[in-house]
Formats: C-alpha cells, sequence, structure tokens
C-alpha cells in the first residue's frame, strides 16, 4: 500500500531538481542512445559506464553503424564488461531494428519488448526516457526505495515479488513526467536510500517512510535466498612458437561465448603444475613435442562472476614445433593479440604479463 503518490513524486522531483547527476545520456532523447546507455548501465557502476557509453556510442552512434559492424569489433568494445551475451544481443537487436522496423527504432512499447535483450525493465526506461510513455523502470534502486516506503516483504527475487513491485512502481509513476520521475527514483536509490547505512535524517521522504517508521530501513528489500555459486579450475596455456600464438574462439553458450582464449585445461579441482603434466589433456597438447620450455608460471587467480568462481592459472609456454593439437588452435601473431576480444579474466592475465 502506498499513501499520497502525488506529495512523494512532488518530493522526489524537487530531489532531482537538487541533485541529479549529470549524465550524457541524460542530455539526449534518442532512443537509440539510451538503449545503449541502459544495458550498459546494467552491467556495471555510472562512473565505469560512463566510458565505455563514450566510447561504444563514438564508434556506433546508431542504429545502421552498429548492425553493420562485425561481432567481433563489438565485442571488442564491450570487453571487461562481462555478460558478453548483452553485446551479442545488442548486435543482434540492430540488425532486427534494420530489418523488421526499416532501420528506425520502434516506439511501440510491445515492439521495444521484442528486440533482443530487452526486457520489461529496458522497454520501460527506452519508452519513458526517449518518448515519455508512462512505464514505471523497476531496477534494484527502486525495489529498495519501494520496499522501504512501504514495508513490503515479499522477496524481491520470487515472482510474486516482481509482480507486486512492478504494480507498486507503475502506481507510484507520475505519468505526466514519466522521465523524470524514472530518473529521480533510479537516483534517490542509488544517492539517498542507499543498501547501507542511509541518511535517514535529512531524507525528504522520511515522513512518507513506514519502515523508517518502524525503525526497519536494513531489513529492506527482503530477498529469498542467495545464488548458488560454482567454482571452476582453469589452466591456460599462453604458448609461444616464434612469432606466434595461439587461441580458441570460445563457442559454447556461456557468457564468454565468441571471446577468444589460450588453449585451456578445465580440472575438477584445484591442480598443482606436477599433476596437471601427467594428465590426458596435457598430454595431448605437448606430449609429443620435445622442446617444450614452461617459461613462466604465474600467481594462481581468482576471478568472481555472480554465478561462479573462477580460480585460474596461466602458464607461459615456448615450443620449437607445432603437434596436431597446437596446430588446431588459431594462429596469430603475439603482436597482434590486442584485435581480439578476450574475457576480463584473460585480460587481468595480459596486464601483468
Ligand atoms: N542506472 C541504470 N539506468 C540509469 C540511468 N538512466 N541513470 C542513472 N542510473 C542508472
Amino acid at each position: 500500500m502506498l499513501y499520497s503518490p502525488d506529495k512523494i513524486q512532488s518530493i522526489l522531483r524537487d530531489w532531482y531538481d537538487a541533485n541529479k547527476r549529470e549524465l550524457p545520456w541524460r542530455e539526449v532523447t534518442d532512443p537509440y542512445k539510451i538503449w545503449i546507455s541502459e544495458i550498459i548501465l546494467q552491467q556495471t557502476r555510472v562512473n565505469q559506464g560512463y566510458d565505455y557509453y563514450l566510447r561504444f556510442i563514438g564508434r556506433f552512434p546508431d542504429v545502421i553503424s552498429l548492425a553493420s559492424a562485425d561481432e567481433d569489433e563489438v565485442m571488442r568494445y564491450w570487453q571487461g564488461l562481462g555478460y558478453y551475451s548483452r553485446a551479442r544481443n545488442l548486435h543482434k537487436a540492430a540488425k532486427q531494428i534494420t530489418h523488421t522496423f526499416g532501420g528506425k527504432f520502434p516506439t511501440d512499447y510491445h515492439e521495444v519488448l521484442s528486440l533482443s535483450g530487452v526486457g520489461d525493465y529496458t522497454a520501460a526506461a527506452i519508452c519513458s526516457l526517449a518518448y515519455k510513455q508512462p512505464y514505471a523502470v523497476v531496477d534494484g534502486n527502486v525495489y529498495r526505495v519501494l520496499s522501504r516506503l512501504t514495508t513490503t516483504a515479499t522477496p524481491i527475487d520470487t515472482s510474486a515479488g516482481k509482480k507486486e513491485f512492478a504494480a507498486l512502481a507503475q502506481q507510484l509513476l507520475d505519468t505526466v513526467h514519466p522521465d523524470i520521475h524514472n530518473q529521480a527514483m533510479m537516483d534517490f536509490g542509488a544517492l539517498q536510500c542507499t543498501p547501507a547505512n542511509p541518511d535517514c535524517v535529512i531524507c525528504p521522504l522520511k515522513d512518507y517512510c513506514l519502515a523508517r517508521q518502524s525503525n526497519t530501513v536494513s531489513q529492506f528489500p527482503v530477498k529469498q535466498g542467495k545464488n548458488l555459486v560454482t567454482n571452476r579450475y582453469f589452466h591456460y596455456f599462453h604458448i609461444t612458437c616464434g612469432e606466434y600464438t595461439y587461441l580458441h574462439k570460445r563457442e559454447a553458450d556461456d557468457i564468454w561465448k565468441n571471446l577468444y582464449e589460450f588453449p585451456l585445461i578445465e580440472t575438477g579441482q584445484d591442480t598443482e603444475f606436477g599433476e596437471l603434466s601427467a594428465s590426458a589433456e596435457f598430454q595431448s597438447l605437448f606430449g609429443t613435442l620435445t622442446g617444450v620450455k614452461i617459461l613462466r608460471t604465474f600467481p594462481p587467480m581468482k576471478h568472481v562472476l555472480s554465478h561462479r568462481v573462477i580460480y585460474a592459472r596461466f602458464y607461459r609456454v615456448r615450443v620449437s614445433s607445432e603437434n596436431e593439437c597446437i596446430s588446431s588452435f588459431l594462429r596469430i601473431r603475439t603482436n597482434e593479440l590486442n584485435r581480439y576480444a578476450v574475457s576480463r579474466l584473460t585480460e587481468r592475465y595480459l596486464e601483468q604479463d
């Protein structure tokens, strides 16, 4: 139950006017630019997203330039942001707009929702910010603000919670200024109604906030359960043979699909080099070769993703000739490595190489 939506809206508007962040995608009503900014911001904090946005828009300023780009290049501009399926979907959706909508960004909410990688949140953001259509956005900030204002304890990571908060957000939406309202909710959640230690004393909504009145702010929003995290153990071989090195393009339909990586052996648990070198995979990679030299063993790296933790060991190996297994990889000049999009993990390795 939400009390005084009109009053809350006007407080939010005033607060936004005085506190809003000046961001490049707020200067525009171009749906393409708003779309790109929203997808980038699903990935990263506003500060880091800023640079990615400017770089991406600099290279792909409109739907046509994105649709006609090579996927590898799009991935390179996304490199480091993670969740690479989002970049693939951007590219796919740009082609969809070209083919299905004649190159013009759709204006109908359901058509926007039909684009690859566009869900309720992104469609609402595009339609409200670009076209001032009355769709409320619901992101992590909005869940926090609404759950505290109303002490709604339905877990936000359940379908019942999602439905209930979507209805609450829509009920609170200022339909005259949906663009300002949505941005205000996001900034209010990010700057005032923060996850930890919000300064409720100075909060302009404190008289309307049921959590504040019952001293339960830190208990909201309620979540049902944390995601199960799995561990994986990767051993990467940065092999050089003369001026060449070897890569593999990941085809598996996972978060690193279509990114390049060094030849990889995965083990079920953390494995030291001695044991690894006796494995069948290692033997198939190097066993038939003479003149294999392990030049450098890097300290193990821990790489945390949302659903898994990767423990990675990188080895720098020099071989004097190729065998059948090594020649099955993509052979590239070592000094052209930076032309290939790689995961943030591999990028971290290359930074210390
Ligand atoms: N986070 C996601 N979208 C945003 C936006 N448009 N402004 C500020 N923060 C955001």
